[in-house]
This record gives C-alpha cells, sequence and structure tokens, in this order.
C-alpha cells in the first residue's frame, strides 16, 4: 500500500508560508522550494542503513556510522523539479541525476513526454522523484512508468503539495510506491490547478508567467 508521509515540521511549514504567497519573488521562490526540498529529504532518507566505521579522532579511535554504501538517485520531472533536485543534492552530493520531461496539456491534462535520461544502474539505486506539484498524478504516474521500464524498484515520490485526486491517482497505479509532501491541500479546480495551492510551480520558478 502506499503511504503518505507529511512532514509538518516547523521550518518546512514555515517556508511553505512563504512559497505559497504570491508576492513572493522569482528569487526568494526558488530559494525557498530548494531549501525545503533540502529539509524534505533529511526525512525521506531516515530509513538509510548506517554500518560502523573506525575513526582516528586527534584522541582516540571513535567507533561511528556512515551511510552503508546505499546507492540513491535524484529524479527531476522537468521543470520544476529542477529545483527540488537541487536542494536535495545539497545534502546528498553523491547521488545519481535523472531527468524526465513532461508537460501536461492544459485542455486534457494529461501528461505528454519529451525527454527521459536516466542513470543505467537504476535496479540498484532508490530512487527519489522530485516534482513540487502532484495534481492529477498523471505526470508523476507516467514519471514512475518510465523508472520502472528502467529496473527502478524503490521509488519515493517527494512533492510539496498535493492534491487528494492525485495521491489517490499514484496509490491505485502504484501502490508500493511512498509519497512525502509538505501539505495536502483541498482539491483540483477546473483547470486542474491545486487549491489553495502555489500556483503555476514552473512559472513562479523559472518567471516565465
Ligand atoms: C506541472 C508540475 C507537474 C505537473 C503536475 O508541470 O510541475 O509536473 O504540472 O500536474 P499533474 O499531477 O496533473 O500531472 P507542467 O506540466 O506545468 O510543466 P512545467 O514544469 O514544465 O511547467
Ligand atoms: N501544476 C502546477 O504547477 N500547479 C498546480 O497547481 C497544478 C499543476
Amino acid at each position: 500500500m502506499s503511504q503518505v508521509i507529511v512532514l509538518d515540521h516547523p521550518l518546512i511549514q514555515h517556508k511553505l508560508a512563504f512559497i505559497r504567497d504570491k508576492n513572493t519573488g522569482v528569487k526568494e521562490f526558488r530559494e525557498m522550494v530548494e531549501e525545503v526540498a533540502m529539509l524534505m529529504a533529511y526525512e525521506v532518507t531516515r530509513d538509510l542503513p548506517l554500518e560502523a566505521v573506525s575513526v582516528q579522532t586527534p584522541l582516540t579511535t571513535a567507533t561511528c556510522h556512515m551511510v552503508a554504501g546505499k546507492k540513491l538517485a535524484v529524479v527531476a520531472i522537468l521543470r520544476a523539479g529542477l529545483a527540488m533536485a537541487e536542494g536535495i543534492l545539497k545534502l546528498i552530493p553523491a547521488a545519481k541525476v535523472g531527468h524526465i520531461g513532461l508537460y501536461r496539456d492544459p485542455d486534457t491534462l494529461k501528461p505528454h513526454d519529451y525527454y527521459c535520461k536516466l542513470p543505467q544502474d537504476l535496479s540498484e539505486r532508490d530512487v527519489i522523484l522530485v516534482d513540487p506539484m502532484l495534481a492529477t498524478g498523471g505526470s508523476v504516474n507516467r514519471a514512475i512508468e518510465f523508472l520502472k521500464e528502467r529496473g527502478a524498484r524503490t521509488i519515493k515520490v517527494v512533492s510539496l503539495l498535493a492534491a487528494p485526486e492525485g495521491i489517490n491517482a499514484v496509490h491505485s497505479r502504484n501502490p508500493d510506491v511512498q509519497i512525502y509532501v509538505a501539505a495536502v491541500d483541498s482539491h483540483l479546480n477546473s483547470h486542474g490547478y491545486i487549491v489553495p495551492g502555489l500556483g503555476d510551480a514552473g512559472d513562479r520558478l523559472y518567471g516565465t508567467k
């Protein structure tokens, strides 16, 4: 069964308030999306296995713990997933990075793919799939399809906001996928936008409207 994990850490919620605000400019919006993604990554990676290592301190030898060679891939859905990927990579710089280009047809709300470049060894990696908006869920489901076709076995979706419709869509097609969000919003409007939402994530990140 897919799970939805709402990350209600005060710093995430505080920054999310600025991200939602229509008066937040492009620079601050992008910076805060990166920051929230980094904070979310902290929780998303909580179950990484550790191994004991011996470290020579200036005084003696200490037994410490390091991440046990678990390989990760961060996959961004273009465009808006890029800023989230940047934030996560600040915390996990050794992760391999994939990109899936999708745009949503404004009339049908169906995703159209135009690009896909993924790490080759996906079956050996845990995948963190990032897109700030989980609206109808069409884009994330299409991206998961690409990932599974190329061997991905463990996938976590990380979004800022989700609509219940999007969660249900991912849940019914991909019950094995965990979803991490900063908030679950009320509903989708007639244009498929999340309400109350934050508007068009790509346009707000890159100033294209
Ligand atoms: C937005 C968003 C998601 C998608 C969510 O991208 O970043 O990828 O819509 O909608 P869905 O859950 O209904 O599929 P958009 O298609 O606007 O492309 P862009 O990031 O290039 O602006
Ligand atoms: N895509 C966005 O960028 N915003 C929404 O609210 C829904 C889809």
